[in-house]
């Protein structure tokens, strides 16, 4: 039997997971055993009886850093969720730092056989010495799911997740549902209508009930474009780019 894709987090707050990932499409995916997640409690290797995490910065300043012998145990501790040696998880730290998180990043992740152990940072961030550890030895590698700061990983790391669970295989009922979609194509999606025909005195465009699928192919290729160069013209340039290359 094959392994189902295992995402282990850690975090001071597992409660949160899987959270919203038990709803939907990922929640779905669960329970059918398409992917698996675990939680590892980094408080759970607190060194003193107060639990304490975490400690001032050196140089000063606000707020408190995760101590990395904390954290580099609870990673430690990942490494038994994976006994398998051929089971290779990529390891990540979500942080505003990273590298912007991408669709198609989030192909890569979800192509890792084994999965992802995912660490989540809290209040300041983590010692920067067990990161450049855990990135030397085990590869692992920074990422942020935008330009803002968030109180912790938590949130990212369930962007993150939800946005990999859906490409696996077998996970949404079409597989080229995922090939043809918004950022495989860097193109964004074209407008969608359903019942009824009028609303609010607004009418679909009439070619939709034409039945005609070779132009309503078009005018939904058409859409696609006016709705990319209007509102991303960064994405424009690229799809114009990917189609000279491919003519
Ligand atoms: N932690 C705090 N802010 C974050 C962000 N924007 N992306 C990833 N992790 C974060």
């Amino acid at each position: 039997m094959i392994k189902p894709w295992h995402a282990t987090l850690l975090t001071l707050f597992p409660e949160m997971f899987p959270g919203p990932l038990g709803h939907s499409i990922a929640g779905k995916a669960l329970e059918k055993k398409q992917w698996k997640i675990d939680t590892i409690n980094i408080r759970d290797f607190a060194k003193d009886r107060h639990h304490t995490v975490d400690d001032t910065p050196y140089g000063g300043g606000t707020g408190l850093v995760m101590i990395a012998d904390i954290v580099h145990e609870a990673l430690k501790t990942s490494e038994n969720l994976y006994p398998d040696p051929e089971d290779k998880p990529q390891y990540i730290y979500m942080t505003p730092r990273g590298k912007p998180l991408t669709h198609t990043l989030a192909r890569q992740l979800s192509t890792n056989k084994t999965g992802v152990v995912i660490l989540c940072g809290r209040y300041e961030g983590v010692d920067d010495r067990v990161i450049e550890h855990w990135r030397e030895e085990k590869g692992l590698i920074e990422i942020s799911i935008g330009d803002y700061v968030l109180s912790g990983g938590e949130m990212a790391a369930l962007v993150l997740l939800d946005a990999c669970v859906r490409l696996l295989p077998g996970v949404l009922i079409k597989e080229d549902a995922t090939t043809s979609e918004s950022f495989e194509t860097n193109l964004l999606e074209f407008s969608q209508y359903t019942k009824p025909r009028v609303w609010n005195n607004k009418t679909v465009p009439e070619i939709l009930l034409s039945g005609d699928h070779g132009k309503i192919e078009k005018w939904r290729q058409n859409c696609a474009k006016e709705i990319t160069k209007n509102r991303r013209p960064d994405l424009w340039e690229k799809y114009i780019n990917s189609t000279e290359k491919n003519s």
